[in-house]
Formats: structure tokens, sequence, C-alpha cells
């Protein structure tokens, strides 16, 4: 139904002709003309309406316009160094679809007000430019592992057993049995690896966190990759890779997404700093948190961590209790486990946990019972230690953690297009 869009009229020559279609963004009437901005998915343009262009009868029609009605435009381009972007369009042709009613979100609406219509505050240039911004890193994430031999795959919502621990699983009937949403697809994937070797996901996953803070959604999309024959090195070295060129790749393209935000990102070009957990524990004390050796990383710690750093740093090493069961025992320290946290710089602390997975049946039997869960419940799990085990790793990155980082945003909840939280099922 539309010629062009937008951004393309920005190339026509004066006096050209052209039908676009859009919806109001603002709009004002001076001595009889009115003049709107149109908006549609790849920017905006003033439109003109006078008089003796439209007719009287297109012209009280062009007076009735609201924000956000929708409209089709035809109308001849005009270079104006006054207008928005040196050119307007003086409308020859208006047809109206709908005159939207009084639209609810106003320059004073309150935040979480703007969460309860998020479905109309998605048209804001700001919101749009964030979810641009995601698309574009998801898009250069996957890319990456599309060009290294990985297979892309998938993994099932519903599951019968934790994988991150109990906590935080949501439980729901499932025919009269108990089942649960997903926490993560980690030991699909590590099924997958035996026919596939390096393989990845990106799908949702669930957790049952009560703690309402910047960065926990209850439902979030994880990006999840495994190995076979990769040792923690490697894994971290995928990691790296991948995120420096998805993060390149972000900064390349949305320019003026970013821009618009008002963010300067600085895509990191250096090596990421490895620390192990000890010296992690030693920082956090320095800057004053309260900290003891064998507790996980808090959000104060990492915060003050990933304050000290340019780049986004992994923290190795953790003491196996802070670690789901599935971790391999560092063999040069047994208390501690072959893992690894990526943190975020800015304060914005942990996007990406992983680590190397226990290989041999027994010592995951031990740990399993260790964490009085039912090996019956793990049975897959622990025949993929039976059939040809392998030395392997992988990871999990939290994708709207990763975009909240890179668009500088008050809370993960604004980089995803409907934000699940425990207060927040709607709309
Ligand atoms: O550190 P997590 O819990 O690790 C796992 O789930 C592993 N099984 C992944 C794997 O090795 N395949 O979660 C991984 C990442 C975190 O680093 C974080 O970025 C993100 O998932 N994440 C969340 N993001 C938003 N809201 C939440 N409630 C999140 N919980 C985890
Ligand atoms: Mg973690």
């Amino acid at each position: 139904m539309r010629e062009k869009f937008i951004e393309e009229l920005f190339l026509l020559g004066e006096g050209q002709r052209v039908r676009i279609a859009g919806w109001v963004h603002r709009r004002r009437e001076l001595g009889g003309v009115v003049f709107i901005i149109l908006r549609d998915s790849t920017g905006v343009v003033q439109v003109v309406f006078k008089r003796d262009l439209l007719g009287e009868e297109q012209m009280s029609l062009a007076r009735k316009l609201t924000i956000e009605s929708s409209l089709i435009v035809e109308g001849i381009v005009h270079r104006d160094e006054r207008a928005p972007g040196g050119m307007e369009l003086h409308a020859t042709n208006l047809q109206v679809f709908n005159l939207a009613e009084d639209f609810p979100l106003k320059k004073d609406t309150s935040k979480e007000v703007l969460f309860d219509y998020r479905h109309l505050h998605l048209r804001s240039r700001k919101v749009q430019a964030l979810l641009k911004i995601r698309g574009t890193f998801i898009r250069s994430l996957l890319d990456w592992y599309d060009d290294h031999g990985f297979t892309r795959v998938e993994a099932p919502t519903f599951v019968q057993a934790a994988v991150e621990g109990g906590a935080t699983l949501f439980k729901l009937d499932y025919f009269g049995r108990d089942a649960y949403l997903t926490q993560s697809s980690q030991f699909y994937l590590e099924a997958l690896i035996f026919a596939f070797d390096n393989v990845y996901t990106m799908q949702p996953s669930f957790r049952a966190e009560k703690s309402r803070t910047r960065r926990h959604l209850t439902e979030f999309w994880h990006f999840e990759a495994e190995m076979a024959w990769a040792t923690l090195e490697d894994m971290m070295n995928v990691v790296e890779d991948s995120l420096k060129q998805a993060c390149e790749r972000t900064y390349d393209e949305c320019g003026r997404e970013l821009d618009l935000i008002g963010r300067k990102f600085e895509p990191p070009s250096g090596r990421f700093p490895r620390i192990s957990y000890d010296e992690a524990v030693e920082i956090s004390k320095e800057k004053g948190v309260d900290i003891r050796w064998g507790e996980d990383l808090s959000t104060e710690a990492e915060r003050a961590i990933s304050l000290e750093f340019d780049e986004p740093i992994f923290v190795t090493r953790y003491p196996k209790a802070t670690r789901a069961f599935y971790h391999k025992v560092d063999p040069e320290d047994n208390r501690k486990v072959l893992c690894a946290d990526l943190l975020a710089p800015e304060g914005i602390g942990e996007i990406v946990g992983g680590g190397q997975r226990i290989d041999s049946l027994d010592e995951l039997v031990k740990r399993i019972q260790e964490e009085n869960l039912n090996p019956r419940d793990y049975y897959w799990y622990l025949d993929l230690r039976r059939y040809g085990s392998v030395p392997h790793s992988g990871f999990g990155l939290g994708v709207d953690r990763t975009v909240w980082w890179i668009s500088g945003t008050e809370t993960v909840r604004d980089v995803i297009p409907f934000p699940r939280t425990p207060t927040r099922l709607k709309p």
C-alpha cells in the first residue's frame, strides 16, 4: 500500500510525488496549516497539510488527526531547511485508516504505567531503538556460531527435573503429574553434542526468583552453547570471541539507535581479563563488600568487581558449594569447580555462566546423591556418561542482560518487548 518507507524519502528530489503510510507521532496547527510528524519503522518525517493542495474536505480530516492515528498520505517532496532532516512532504491526498482515541501515554506517564501499556509504549522511538539493538545483537551472536561450525538445536520447555537447583523451579500440573518450566537447556545440549560436537540454542528459560531486582526476569532469553572435547579455557575463548564480534556488529549497525537513546557504548576490543574467584573475593573486600570465602559473589560483590574493569571479565573456579551438581571438580583444588562467570563492566555483573561438566559416571552419581536429588530423575543424563563420555564444556548467556549492558538502560526489563517479573504478567 505504500510506495516508500520514510527513510527512503530523504533520497528523493524536490518535487517528486510519493505515497507513504504511518502513524501520527506529533501534531500541531499553525495559521490554518496542519503539521504532522509521521512515523513508520524507519524514521519520522514532517508532513504539511495545506488547504490549497488538499481541498476543504480533506483539510478538515487533517485537522481531526490525533496522536497515533494511522494513515496513508500522498504528497510532494519539498526541501526545506527548517523541516526536521531538511525535507518535508506536502500532502496532496490523505486517507485516514484509523482515527485514534485519546492516546493514554503522555510525557509524564510513570514507568510502571508505561509497562502496563507496554503494548502501546513499544511504539515509542526509544523502545523501538532498544528492540532494534536487541535484534541486531541476537542476529550477530547467532551468526558467529553459524559461521563456526555449531549446529542450532532446540530443547523442550516442559521438563521433569531441575538443572540449576530446585529453589527457582516453576511447577505446573502436567496431566496430573508434576512438571516444571525449564531453567536451562544445558542437559539437552549435552545429549546433542554426541551427534553434532558443537551445538547452540536460543530460547526462553524460566526462574521462579521472587527477587525484584534490576537484573532478574522470571522468563528470560537464554543463549546456550555446548561443546564436546572442550575445556573450561576453550569455553571462555568461544564466549570471548563471539561476544566481541556480536558487540562490534551491534555497534556498527546500530549507531543511530545508540545515539537516539543517548548511549556511548564502546564495544570491548581488548582481551577479557580472567581472575580467579579468590582474587574476586579479595577485590570485593578491598572495595568494602562484606563477603567470606566460600560464598557465591553477591550482586554487590559483582558490581564492585565489574566497576574495576573496562572490559567484561571472567571470574573462574568458584567453590563447589556455590555451583550446581554437574560442575567438574578442579583437579588443582578439590574445594572448587571448573566454572567461569563473565561479568559485564559498569556494575552490570554476571551475563554468562558456564564451565566444564563432570564426565565420569561415578562422580556424577555421587554429586547427585550429595545434593539429595534422585538419580532416577537424571537417568538419561547419566547415560551420557555411560556411552562414549567426553570432556565437554558449555555456557549460558543471558541475552536480556547482555543487551541491557550494551544499551545502558535502567533495568533489564527495558530491553525485552514484554517483560515477565514476579509482579508482571501482562500485557
Ligand atoms: O548462570 P546460570 O544460572 O547458568 C545456567 O543456567 C547454566 N545451566 C547455563 C549453561 O551452562 N548452559 O544462567 C546463565 C545466564 C546468567 O549468566 C544470566 O545472564 C542469565 O542466564 N540469567 C538470567 N537473566 C535474566 N533473569 C534471570 N532471572 C536470569 N537467570 C539467569
Ligand atoms: Mg550463574
